[in-house]
């Protein structure tokens, strides 16, 4: 349809002259008379008015349209009458007033409404997926999708960065989480693995000398899937040889800078992006991918606890435990159902239990406290100067809840954190219009696995470890920190990334820690301790989540509402009905068998 012209791009201008609209029927009113459609395409909505006085065929064939019918429409551009106008449609001062209609084709009554935002069932959503992605949002998500790759493209295309692709058909390698394998079926009983990110892959092309590679790469794990997880995911990969970790935290943080200022201007961005070690993040936060648009900072009273009379504290401290826990502000009149439900909130988490204290109004400051104004199960038991300690501690102020969990670290930090972000949000601290990003850096290079009796990596095997720390390796491996780094935004971690070893005898060094064996590990990483022999560059990189960053971007809270066909939270893909048995006979080709039951 050469002359077609954008609904959007309708304008006063035009006045009195002739244009083809094509598009879907967003809307369509009958008024006696006048019949108005709405048409929708891609760039937005023109109103068409059909008068039967003045093309009473026409008028006649928009009488049987329904909505999303595929219509094209010619007519002639008019103003509004007075009053008539909508401002708050681009197009709102003009309409088309109808010569001829061609139905391109009806449509059967949609499931849900596409013409308004309302909830729809997630199910029904994703069955019919392409009616979904006809609605406004889902289209803004997916074009705000597009112009952050493009974006990437551009800016790293100038820096000197050569795209390349890496397989998709390799081989499965421990990397953390589960593969998805691909049987043979020229090699009856070998697998090919989906890549869980293409990590070996550009540190090879590190070694092969393209020096700045990326990709905007799928990666495949067969992982539980969360709100932010996906079992097949799109990362900026990306990898660069002769450098440190300040060239890569710089990089990314100049072109996350630069995608938030272009694609969403009205979002706010700490700059530069704040550094936490990872220790401190844990102290602080409970997790190492804080939200860091609020405070709620979690302190740890596990002294006071210690020294307490209270024997749920004293019991927990004495097994090893610790006492952590933070203030809200201003929820002191909590009534008890709303503690009851907190505390259901952190049990659920893997907590024993939620201790609060609240801390009513009264005259003066935290000085002036009484154990009067102290509501908490603890009261009993612990002193007016202890309650004082722990809510000093948490920089509490009259009016404020104590919220308190003890236990084993683990376990009180996964609580408290999750229900720290429960409460920046009710309390509205976290404010939508900004994004908190942060690096986390100076993790350790490896945590001892006492079930497994060897050492693991806890992001990928081939982080090099911090210069001073080399020597640990031999000595005290669990002290060792290593050159990663992570980047995290709002509660996610939205990348992650490292220095690697380009040093065949370290490499192998955390090989062997990690309890592989030098036949393990040729058979499992020979391809990159081989090409480490052969005149491998200093090198390293990271991989940022484009999926969890345009999610954040486009305000959206499940990585879902920024993939065009994405997987429920049990993997399956209800458009297609995958995944799905297969014939017989593709089995017997593959060499395969399935078990009964
Ligand atoms: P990592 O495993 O940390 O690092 O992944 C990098 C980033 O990818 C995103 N991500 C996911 N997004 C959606 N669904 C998932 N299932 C999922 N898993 C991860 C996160 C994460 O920060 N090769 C290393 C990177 C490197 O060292 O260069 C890697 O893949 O935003």
């Amino acid at each position: 349809m050469r002359e077609r012209t954008p609904c959007n791009e309708l304008s006063l201008d035009q006045t009195g002259s002739q244009v083809t609209l094509a598009g879907w029927v967003h809307r369509r009113r009958d008024h006696g008379g006048l019949i108005f459609i709405d048409l929708r395409d891609r760039s937005g909505l023109a109103q068409v008015v059909f008068n039967p006085d003045i093309a009473p065929e026409t008028h006649r064939a928009a009488e049987d349209v329904r909505v999303e019918w595929v219509l094209k429409v010619v007519g002639q551009v008019e103003k509004r009458p007075p009053g008539t106008e909508n401002p708050r449609l681009a197009t709102g001062y003009v309409e088309v007033l109808a010569t001829e209609i061609e139905v391109l084709n009806p449509s059967k009554t949609p499931p849900f409404y596409i013409n308004e935002e309302q909830e729809v069932d997630g199910s029904l959503r994703l069955t019919y997926r392409y009616l979904d992605l006809r609605r406004e949002r889902m289209q803004r998500n997916l074009v705000l999708r597009h112009k952050v790759i493009k974006f990437i493209r551009d800016f790293l295309d100038v820096r000197g960065f050569v795209e390349i692709e890496t397989p998709i058909l390799i081989k499965s390698t421990p990397e953390g989480a589960r593969d998805y394998l691909v049987p043979s079926r020229l090699q009856h009983g070998s697998f090919y693995a989906l890549p869980q990110s293409p990590q070996q892959l550009k540190q090879l092309l590190m070694v092969a000398g393209f020096e700045k590679y990326f990709q905007i790469a799928r990666c495949f794990r067969d992982e539980d899937l969360r709100a932010d997880r996906q079992p097949e995911f799109t990362q900026l990969d990306l990898e660069m040889s002769f450098v440190d970790e300040e060239d890569i935290l710089g990089l990314i943080e100049e072109l996350y800078v630069q995608i938030v200022g272009t694609v969403t201007p009205e979002k706010r961005v700490v700059n530069p992006f704040p550094r936490l070690d990872y220790k401190m993040a844990i102290a602080r936060y409970g997790t190492d991918k804080p939200d860091l648009r609020f405070g709620l900072e979690l302190a740890d009273i596990t002294k006071v606890g210690a020294e307490s009379q209270f024997q749920v504290f004293r019991s927990v401290a004495d097994s090893g435990g610790v006492i952590k826990g933070f203030a809200a502000p201003g929820c002191a009149a909590y009534t008890r159902r709303q503690l009851d439900e907190l505390t259901e909130y952190v049990r659920a988490r893997g907590a024993r239990g939620l201790v609060t204290v609240a801390l009513e109004e009264g005259q003066g400051d935290l000085e002036g406290l009484t154990m009067d104004q102290v509501r908490s199960v603890a009261a009993r038991h612990l002193t007016l100067e202890e309650v004082k300690a722990i809510a000093s501690r948490m920089g509490a102020s009259l009016g404020d809840l104590l919220l308190i969990v003890a236990g084993p670290a683990g376990d009180v930090n996964n609580a408290l954190s999750q229900l720290r972000n429960l409460m920046g949000e009710r309390l509205e601290l976290a404010d939508p219009d900004t994004l908190a990003f942060a690096w986390i850096v100076d993790f350790p290079l490896l945590e001892w696995k006492p079930e497994e009796n060897r050492w693991d990596a806890p992001h990928n095997p081939f982080s090099s470890p911090k210069d001073k720390d080399i020597h640990l390796l031999d000595t005290d491996p669990g002290e060792a920190l290593a050159k990663q780094y992570d980047m995290v935004c709002n509660g996610y971690e939205v990348g992650g990334g490292s220095i690697r070893n380009h040093k065949m005898e370290i490499q192998e060094k955390v090989l062997k820690l990690m309890g592989h064996s030098k036949e393990a590990m040729q058979s499992q990483f020979g391809h990159l301790l081989n090409a480490l022999e052969y005149g491998a560059p200093p090198h390293g990189g990271i991989a940022m989540g484009i999926d969890r960053l345009v999610m954040l971007l486009a305000n959206a809270n499940n990585i879902r509402e920024v993939i065009a066909f994405p997987k429920t939270q049990s993997g399956t893909d209800l458009l297609f009905g995958a995944p799905a048995p297969v014939d017989e006979s593709q089995l017997r080709e593959l060499g395969l068998k399935l078990l009964e039951g």
